[in-house]
């Protein structure tokens, strides 16, 4: 038998006692499909046997977590929308200041954040960071490691490949030269107080299983992280309806900025 509505509400409210992982702000649909899966994989009958089962311990509560987690990603995933960070918006964000500070929010296996500091090393060589944050440890394990498969490679640039990656005897390995910009750190998007003082934020593929209320206000949060004139970088599929009113203007699909007081910038002329 399928578990109720007052078996699915006590399941949330004991992982949000047990972990802070809010699963109320998640699409229903898709995210019961998938803890049907893994009652499915444990071997449990119901939801109240499932929690026995991975309430139990902070591993077990880790795999549910890095089980919901849909962590595909790639180097240079969608490369027309890089070549207009490296043509347009790092430009005009160095443009104000030399030393940036970006974050790849819902990292997953660091993936965005190595592409970035690549291409800032390459391009902009300066004293910028990239913090990578999730909420998959395991992903951001290999973040730190800078880890790659065959599969993460293909966009990447033949002159990128040679300089900032390696080939090792699973896949490929980023080379040290990109480590002195990056941070990896464990964090909850949708429970998080965010730091604040970002140029710029990359948030994409990460949003689809939030309910749209969750994502309102992900993005409000957004904009407050960012500085006066910072730069919001959204997955091609996650157009923001509501950009307008949250305050933000755009031009180039995907990219959202939070103006400068009074002042239109550069790259609203660019496209
Ligand atoms: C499909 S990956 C996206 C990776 C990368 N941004 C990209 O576009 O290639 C989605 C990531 O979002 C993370 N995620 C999902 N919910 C999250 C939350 N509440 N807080 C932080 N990260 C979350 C997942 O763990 C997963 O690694």
């Amino acid at each position: 038998m399928p578990p109720k509505t007052e078996d699915w509400t006590s399941f949330y409210s004991q992982m949000k006692k047990r972990s802070g992982l809010d699963l109320n702000l998640y699409k229903q649909d898709q995210l019961q499909r998938r803890i049907l899966g893994m009652m499915d994989t444990k071997g449990a009958k119901d939801l109240d046997g499932f929690w026995k089962i991975i309430g139990t311990s902070d591993t077990e509560v880790q795999w549910f977590m890095d089980k919901l987690a849909i962590n595909v990603s790639e180097l240079f995933r969608n490369p027309e929308k890089w070549r207009e960070m490296e043509n347009i918006i790092l430009p005009e964000l160095l443009s104000r200041s030399n030393r940036l500070r970006c974050w790849s929010a819902g990292c997953s296996y660091g993936a965005e954040a190595h592409t970035l500091a690549a291409i800032l090393d390459e391009k902009f060589s300066g004293q910028h960071t990239v913090m990578g944050s999730d909420i998959d440890a395991a992903a951001l394990d290999q973040a730190k490691r800078g880890e790659f498969t065959e599969n993460d490679i293909r966009f990447v640039p033949k002159n990128y490949q040679d300089k900032y990656f390696e080939r090792t005897a699973n896949g490929w390995q980023a080379k040290p030269s990109l480590k002195k910009y990056l941070t990896f750190k464990r964090g909850d998007l949708l429970a998080d107080r965010f730091e604040t003082g970002f140029d710029l934020i990359m948030c994409r593929n990460v949003v689809i299983y939030f309910t749209d209320a969750a994502k309102e206000n992900l993005y409000s949060k957004f904009f407050d992280a960012l500085k006066p004139g910072g730069i919001l970088f959204v997955g091609s599929t996650e157009r923001i309806f509501s950009a307008k009113e949250l305050g933000f203007t755009t031009t180039i699909p995907f990219f959202y900025q939070k103006p400068m007081e009074g002042k239109a910038t550069a790259w609203r002329n660019a496209s």
